[in-house]
């Protein structure tokens, strides 16, 4: 049983005719952007996404899925992965690079659900380490500062390309290993008011539902 698309093909289910959708990042998403793709086209329910990175746009485009920008439509609804989920629904994202623009397009849709497997579910956010989108020149000041927060810093590195991971944004990433974060509304804000992060992974106060694949069926909070 693949929990990722049980909660991906619920959310589909949140659909409706004629909506302007954001389209998340991740491998669960993945499996949303090809089911709602295969439903417009059997349904005739006219979508228009907005991708969240080069990854979702190709398979949007792919999948036959008319594209349009945040300059033309609003938001309707966007469905998005994490890496993590606290109980206030507080997440965790930017494992796949993409969070700064995802974090735009959830946070500007009217409703923002966030679709994940029963592993991403945590008490307190901070086991995975939070990726900071950052200007490649702040390297160092900005990796300064979060060891002052408490965390222990590095630099993403790309695989099967040499040196750092290079965003959509054209942008590096820093994943910062903090102790278990005690108050992420706070350090979201106090992340990203040092000169040089352009976007910090803490996802708060902005998700409406989450949708969950469970080894027992499809749990929504
Ligand atoms: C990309 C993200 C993803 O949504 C997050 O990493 C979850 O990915 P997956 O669905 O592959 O587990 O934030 O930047």
């Amino acid at each position: 049983m693949n929990l990722k698309k049980i909660a991906a093909m619920a959310a589909v289910e949140e659909i409706k005719e004629n909506q302007v959708v954001g389209l998340g990042t991740g491998s669960t998403t993945h499996y949303f952007i090809e089911e709602l793709a295969k439903r417009n086209k059997e349904e005739e329910l006219n979508i228009l996404g907005i991708p969240t990175s080069y990854q979702s746009f190709l398979l949007a485009n792919k999948g036959g899925i008319a594209i349009t920008t945040l300059d033309e439509h609003d938001i309707d609804i966007a469905i998005d992965g994490a890496d993590e989920i606290d109980p206030d629904l507080n997440l965790i994202k930017g494992g796949g690079a993409a969070h700064t623009l995802e974090k735009i397009v959830d946070y500007s849709a009217d409703k923002f659900i966030v679709i994940a497997d029963e592993s991403k579910i945590v008490d307190k956010l901070g086991a995975f380490p939070l990726p900071l989108e950052i200007i490649p020149n702040a390297v160092k000041p900005v990796t300064r500062e979060l060891n002052d927060f408490g965390a222990k810093v590095e630099i993403r590195m790309g695989i099967k390309k040499d040196g750092p991971v290079i965003t959509d944004n054209s942008n590096f990433i820093l994943d910062a290993q903090f102790p278990l974060i005690e108050n992420p509304i706070q350090l979201e804000k106090d992340l990203n008011s040092i000169p040089g992060v352009v976007e910090n992974g803490l996802f708060c106060q902005m998700t409406d539902k989450a949708i969950i694949g469970t080894k027992d069926g499809v749990k929504f909070i």
